[in-house]
């Protein structure tokens, strides 16, 4: 794995990637927000100036100087709220632009990603978790720049103008300092202090949750635990409180000591240009406009540039780290994937650990899988039946060994093409709130409003009766959170989605991992007799050679199989069809006897 999550990319590069792709996203529009953000940022900084002049000329009774003045300074006026609209207009349209921009990539680069390593690592998900959620701020973080560079320009006018008067004057500046110094760290010390206490705020939520949502309200009953669970909702969010309570405090302590550093400075320096070096009333004027919005300059810049540190780098490295990460796994998929398999699919010597740990989940694991048989895989929780099914999907590579089809390697075909070409269900199937009629339809994208299509689907699925009893048959919404959506059970969600599998009419290999768990064994028995039927007459008729593989917990359907692979932790035990094992008296038989038993 070449991307690990602890070396995320170098945060200048990885900014400047990000700047880079606003700029192909918006050409247009990034300069000129920016040049409109600088624009903005002159009238304002300059409206010190001309209250200058205006002192000057009502003192000297210069009439001209004052009327240039007071034009100056109306005119400023005007055009620091005219460019403050258009540049915040810009800004807003380049931003809601970038932002579709960015999401897009985010999803992209996530979807191109074949595998679902990415999906499954706890370190990964984390990290992408972030990176969703930071999209949305991405987009800030260009405004951010904007701003910044918008601060910056004022502030520097500003000490210009100080410094014209007397150089002296710059110092006023460093004593601005404390109050970015304590605008900068408090808000920090805060934020500590609510992430300390973040457990005890996610108790409370959850507290309330189970105290006032719907699914455990049968049970908050039933135990009589609702006032338990106020008074403890109560409790903890005291604790969270108190400790940001006294944060609070102690930030409004400091600001009030920074603030009264600056005031002294302030005052002095207006009795400095006043009395020291006999400035004019002009003069004491720009200095009391350029001074009172030092501090207001300064502090905005520092907050920008530690926001811009903060979220962007930290936003855009990630960003950069899934570029690479997706870019690292693009292998080169030089086989083209077969229309129809002709001798079946051969695993020689496959071993699988998931990505990040070192157990063998599959060890060398040997196997044939004869084009058109229905292949069923049992063995205990965790022996590895999904994941296998899981390489055969390419969800994954095998870590050694390889997976042919018809002798081709499976990790040198283009995984999309191979999945257009798979079919099936999972018994971790998600309920896509839709109508019934696309919640079906999505497993075969192109057919998603083939009402004949879905039919047919549903009807292998034997999910007729889930359909008849919607109100408004395909049409219904599902999903009750939805306008007029209806809750399904979840043995009917399941037909739904076992319907879903069934929609591709020639796959190459169908996939069923325990996709019917929920429903009773003869549902299920009768479902894979009629599917296993089909299949075989299908490749008696020389169809595509479509390989079956079925994972099941029960016997009574496993046996119809043609072969039965017997998986116990992570090697194949025994394979064979059910008479064979039988004949054997090996763990299959063992288990076939079992489960008989209980059944009897
Ligand atoms: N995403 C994953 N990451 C790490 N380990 C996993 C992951 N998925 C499954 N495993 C582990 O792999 C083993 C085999 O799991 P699985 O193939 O799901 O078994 P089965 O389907 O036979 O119950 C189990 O020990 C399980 O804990
Ligand atoms: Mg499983």
């Amino acid at each position: 794995m070449t991307a690990s999550p602890d070396d995320l990319p170098a945060a200048v590069p990885a900014m400047w990637r990000a700047l880079k792709r606003g700029y192909q996203a918006e050409p247009v529009l990034l300069p000129v927000a920016f040049g409109l953000s600088l624009l903005a940022a002159l009238p304002d900084a300059l409206i010190a100036l001309w209250l200058m002049f205006l002192a000057d000329g009502v003192t000297q009774g210069d009439r001209t100087l004052m009327v240039v003045s007071a034009l100056g300074l109306g005119g400023s006026a005007t055009a620091t709220w005219f460019l403050r609209v258009v540049s915040d207009r810009t800004q807003r349209r380049f931003r809601d632009r970038v932002t579709i921009a960015l999401e897009s990539h985010v999803a992209q680069l996530q979807a191109s990603v074949s595998t679902i390593a990415h999906h499954e690592r706890p370190d990964y998900l984390d990290r992408l978790a972030v990176l969703r959620d930071q999209v949305f701020v991405l987009d800030h973080m260009y405004m951010s720049l904007f701003g910044t560079a918008g601060w910056v320009l004022r502030l520097g006018i500003t000490v210009a103008l100080l410094v014209s008067i007397h150089p002296a004057l710059a110092a006023l500046a460093l004593f601005a300092l404390p109050t970015v110094l304590t605008s900068t760290w408090r808000p920090g010390a805060e934020r500590a202090a609510e992430e300390r206490g973040a457990s005890s705020v996610r108790l409370a939520r959850h507290l309330f949750d189970v105290a006032t949502t719907a699914p455990p309200g049968k049970e908050v009953r039933l135990t009589g635990i609702g006032q338990r669970l106020v008074a403890r909702r109560r409790a903890a969010w005291e604790r969270w409180y108190g400790p940001v309570a006294s944060a609070r405090w102690a930030s409004a302590a400091w600001h009030t000591v920074a603030w009264a550093i600056f005031g002294a400075a302030f005052v002095g320096s207006v009795v400095f240009v006043a009395q020291v070096i006999e400035g004019t009333p002009g003069q004491v004027l720009l200095v009391l406009a350029a001074g009172s919005r030092l501090s207001a300059y300064l502090s905005a810049t520092v907050g920008e540039i530690g926001f811009l540190r903060g979220v962007w780098l930290d936003g855009s490295r990630r960003l950069a780290w899934l570029e690479d990460y997706a870019a690292s796994l693009t292998v080169d998929a030089d086989q083209p994937v077969p229309h129809r398999i002709e001798d079946g699919i051969t695993l020689e010597r496959v071993s699988f650990a998931y990505p990040g740990t070192d157990r063998l989940v599959l060890e060398d694991v040997d196997l044939h899988l004869p084009a058109g048989a229905v292949v069923a895989v049992v063995g205990e929780n965790g022996a590895g039946k999904s994941t296998l099914v899981k390489l055969l999907a390419r969800m994954y590579t095998p870590t050694s060994g390889r997976i042919l089809v018809d002798g081709a390697d499976l990790s040198r075909m283009p995984a999309d093409e191979w999945r257009e070409r798979l079919a099936g269900a999972f018994q971790d199937f998600y309920r896509f709130e839709l109508h019934a009629q696309q919640t079906v339809g999505l497993g075969d994208r192109p057919r998603l409003e083939d009402r004949p299509a879905v039919t047919t689907a549903v009807r292998r699925a034997g999910a007729e009766d889930v359909v008849t009893h919607l109100a408004a048959g395909l049409d219904t919404q599902l999903g009750p959170s939805w306008p007029g959506g209806v809750e399904v059970s979840f043995g009917q969600w399941q037909k739904l989605a076992l319907a879903r599998g069934f929609m591709r009419d020639d796959p190459l290999l169908l996939i069923l991992d325990e996709p019917t768990a929920a429903l009773d064994a003869e549902t299920e028995h009768a479902l894979f007799e009629r599917y296993a039927a089909i299949s075989r007459a299908g490749a008696e008729a020389g169809s595509n050679g479509r390989i079956t593989v079925l994972v099941s917990h029960r016997f009574s359907t496993v046996r119809m199989a043609d072969l039965i692979v017997v998986l116990d932790g992570a090697r194949i035990v025994e394979h064979g069809a059910h008479e064979t094992l039988m004949a054997n008296h090996g763990p299959y038989a063992e288990l076939y006897g079992i489960q008989a038993a209980a059944y009897r």
